[in-house]
């Protein structure tokens, strides 16, 4: 395979004439051309320009980057790809079908980024590396190249070892160990030393498995797993939300009333109990009423210890059982700091609103991080016309808006709790 690149920075390629990339060159497999886009510019200068309409920096001029590819042999048809984090996510998957081709030009950007017409002109492939963002395309031009030629047959010694590789099957690979057998008291787990390969091989794709489920939850959705995986998937599943502590907040003040001018309401029988008994349902760890109104603060502590502690937990257990999870707080820093000191650790702030917003998470989305984050999560409802802005802004996330069948959405905050409860916290219907 010919790879030729084009940059601006050809010092910044050493390490392709290094390790396995360096003895694949030597071997014949494979040919490094690093093209300095400079020199094909008019003035070596000036190979990048102000960007039009307006913008911060500069863009890679397209007649440098264009000279550069038709000198070094492209030609329509050829395969190009173009470094940029608004590319496609580059994978294992897009490495393997890339190794298969003879010659790769490869574009590495800098600055903002290349003139869309070297693209459209080349007809290219836009690969970002991950959701960041680098000064340069070097190191992700430098990341494919590396990618995509250790798969080229020949490369590695021992190509057994690709088959067995993170993401070759979809899966992360198992933990690997070696000498020596007990390493700071740490033992290498027995089960490798049993010498059955298919007790081994089960025991790999177990932690091939659960690593996935741990590190990279998403990856298994796409997966063709046995029934049994599937099972085992479910159950890791269940118990690591089930360990999650989950905390819900009621916000009395400060909320917003239908003008958007900032209040604070009353608190309401039915948002105690309900609440109170869905938080139960679903193991919530507390539920705070965020409520600073002295009059109101006595009112719900006085209806609490009714059914905590005087008759009415006598005659209702099941009740005084949900009420219990129940706290008045002034705001909702109190809950925060409440949660912080059972958990040993602020809570992540999950907002709500029944208003379309910037960073919005699906249900989805945030079950994945429960699961995923060994952190806890306070959930934070308001009452009245919602969260003012400033609460708002301090949400680490913002779940989507509940949407029913229509476009009537005044739910009642105890049931949008449930709802909410329900999608992230539930077994579902299975
Ligand atoms: C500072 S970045 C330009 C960012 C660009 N203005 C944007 O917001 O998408 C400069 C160059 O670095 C490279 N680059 C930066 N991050 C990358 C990533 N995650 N994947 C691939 N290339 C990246 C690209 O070649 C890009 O043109």
């Amino acid at each position: 395979m010919n790879v030729k690149i084009f940059t601006l920075f050809p010092p910044m390629f050493a390490p392709l004439r290094e390790s396995i990339m360096g003895r694949a060159e030597k071997k014949g497999l494979v040919s490094f051309d690093v093209v300095n886009i400079r020199d094909y510019a008019a003035d070596p200068h000036f190979a990048d320009d102000t960007v039009y309409g307006g913008g911060a920096g500069m863009v890679m001029k397209p007649e440098p980057v264009m000279n550069a590819l038709r000198a070094k042999g492209w030609r329509p048809g050829a395969k190009v790809i173009v470094t940029t984090p608004a590319g496609k996510p580059f994978t294992q998957r897009e490495a393997a079908r890339l190794a298969a081709e003879e010659e790769l030009f490869i574009v590495a950007g800098h600055y903002e980024g290349l003139d869309q017409r070297v693209v459209d002109l080349t007809a290219a492939e836009e690969f970002s590396v991950g959701d960041y963002v680098l000064t340069g395309g070097e190191l992700p031009a430098m990341v494919m190249t590396d990618a995509i030629v250790r798969l080229i047959d020949g490369v590695l010694g021992d190509s057994a070892s690709l088959e067995q590789e993170s993401f070759t099957e979809g899966l992360l690979e198992y933990p690997q160990y070696t000498r020596p057998r007990v390493y700071e008291g740490r033992a290498v787990p027995d089960v490798l030393f049993c010498g059955d390969h298919r007790v081994i091989e089960s025991w790999r794709r177990e932690q091939s498995l659960r690593r996935t489920f741990e590190n990279r939850p998403d990856l298994l959705e796409k997966l063709p797993l046995s029934a049994a995986e599937r099972a085992a998937a479910a159950e890791l599943d269940e118990k690591a939300r089930e360990k999650v502590p989950v905390y819900a907040a009621l916000v009395h003040h400060p909320v917003l009333d239908p003008k958007g001018k900032t209040i604070t309401t009353s608190v309401t029988n039915l948002d105690i109990h309900d609440i109170a008994r869905a938080g139960r349902a679903y193991d919530l760890r507390g539920y705070f009423i965020v409520q600073p109104g002295a009059e109101q603060k006595e009112l719900t502590k006085n209806l609490l210890s009714y059914w905590t502690e005087g008759h009415g937990s006598k005659v209702n257990p099941d009740r005084k059982e949900a009420l219990s999870i129940v706290s008045v707080v002034d705001g909702l820093a109190d809950a925060e700091n409440a949660v912080a000191e059972r958990e040993g650790e602020k809570p992540l702030l999950v907002g709500t609103s029944a208003k379309i917003r910037p960073n919005i998470v699906s249900y989805e989305e945030l079950r994945r991080v429960m699961a995923g984050e060994r952190r806890c999560f306070l959930l934070v409802f308001g009452t009245g016309h919602g969260l003012t802005e400033e609460t708002m802004a301090r949400m680490d996330y913002v779940l989507k808006p509940i949407a029913g069948r229509g476009d009537y959405n005044h739910l009642s905050v105890r049931s949008a709790v449930s709802i909410t409860l329900d999608r992230l916290l539930g077994r579902g219907l299975s």
